[in-house]
């Protein structure tokens, strides 16, 4: 069978990526400009000045990406890009520009959900092929799902309120860590003691959804009642607290679904999955249970193009494109 190579173009949120992957498998190239220090001056993403630093660099990104895997626009099969769900006018500059190369070179055109991306980053490094079941964690997502097949999604838990991500970044930002959050609460985690703040951490009752709102109001109050008494907070011990409640509820959640369901295989993708010590003990918790856990490395697990051109690969296998009336769109259920 001839080579399927496709360049993928991602620009969700803060960072500018594109990749070219050859048969859904090997990543040939993956470039990714990061806007990080750009915000770090605002302590969060601002959605403008995010589309306005895409746009000034999507055209170098995607030469590097297809200098490095020694391609060009012509030779490669597909354009791909996310086309959803994430910051309306970040998405816009990737969906303009994969509709002017696809057009301008009569080349298929493939638009990816942005979970089914972070998902298929796990086919990068592992041979595992559906069915299993995923834990997704990133700044606007905690998803759990059964993978039926490639690219097919049934929902078992969700958040409703805060993202995992969210709950890390809010924190950070409250505790004076700043942007981007998860990162720094990992490492202030690494110096703190896990039991110093009892935090709250609900029993599940019936649903396994998540929620992280409660859990991040209640740093915000400790935080307060610091303050009030004119006492420090000891970063290091609050990051630990909260980092380690999480990783609980995520994990409780997680086994409770693969014991009813009599799951074997387990992934955990997404960007909070680049979390070490998360990574860590989904891998404990699954072993221990005889049920096989992967995940991808931390460069595949934070926003990449090199996942695009992955999820991309399955949607040229059967045959799903999109028309030039493609647009962006900030909110798209996977399911
Ligand atoms: O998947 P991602 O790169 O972008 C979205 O699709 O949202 O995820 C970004 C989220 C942010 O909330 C960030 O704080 C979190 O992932 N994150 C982490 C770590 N690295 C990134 N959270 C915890 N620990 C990390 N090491
Ligand atoms: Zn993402």
């Amino acid at each position: 069978m001839k080579d399927i190579k496709i360049l993928a173009i991602e620009s969700s949120c803060d960072e500018t990526a594109a990749a070219v992957v050859k048969n859904g498998k090997e990543i040939l190239s993956s470039t990714i400009h990061t806007q990080i220090p750009i915000h770090t001056l605002y302590g969060g993403v601002v959605p403008e000045i995010a589309s306005r630093n895409h746009l000034e660099k999507i055209d170098g990104v995607i030469k590097t990406a297809l200098d490095d895997a020694e391609e060009s626009l012509q030779s490669v099969d597909a354009i791909a890009v996310t086309k959803g769900p994430g910051l309306i006018g970040a998405l816009l500059v990737g969906v303009a520009e994969a509709k002017a190369i696809a057009y301008a070179l009569g080349k298929p055109l493939i638009g990816v959900h942005h979970i089914d991306g972070h998902i298929s980053a796990v086919y990068i490094e592992h041979n595992v092929s559906p069915p299993f079941m995923c834990l997704v964690v990133s700044g606007g997502h905690t998803s759990l799902v059964n993978v039926t097949d490639y690219g097919k999604y049934e929902l078992i838990a969700q958040a409703g309120d805060d993202a995992a991500g969210e709950a890390f970044d809010k924190v950070a930002r409250a505790i004076g860590l700043g942007y981007p959050g998860g990162p720094k609460i990992e490492e202030a985690a690494k110096t703190g003691n896990p039991e110093a703040f009892e935090l709250p951490h609900p029993k599940i009752t019936g649903s396994l959804d998540f929620s992280f709102s409660g859990l991040k109001t209640a740093v915000l109050n400790i935080i307060n009642s610091y303050k009030m008494r004119g006492e420090e907070i000891d970063v290091n011990d609050m990051a630990a607290s909260f980092q380690k409640t999480v990783i609980d509820t995520l994990m409780e959640h997680s086994l409770l679904a693969m014991e009813k369901r009599g799951v074997k295989r387990f992934a955990l993708c997404g960007g909070v999955a680049a979390n070490m010590a998360l990574k860590e003990a989904f891998r404990a918790g699954c072993e221990s249970k005889g049920i096989e856990f992967f995940s991808p490395s931390p460069k595949y697990c934070t926003d990449n193009a090199a996942m695009i051109g992955i999820a991309a690969f399955h949607k040229f296998t059967r045959g799903e494109f999109e028309d030039m009336d493609l647009n962006a769109t900030a909110q798209i259920p996977l399911y």
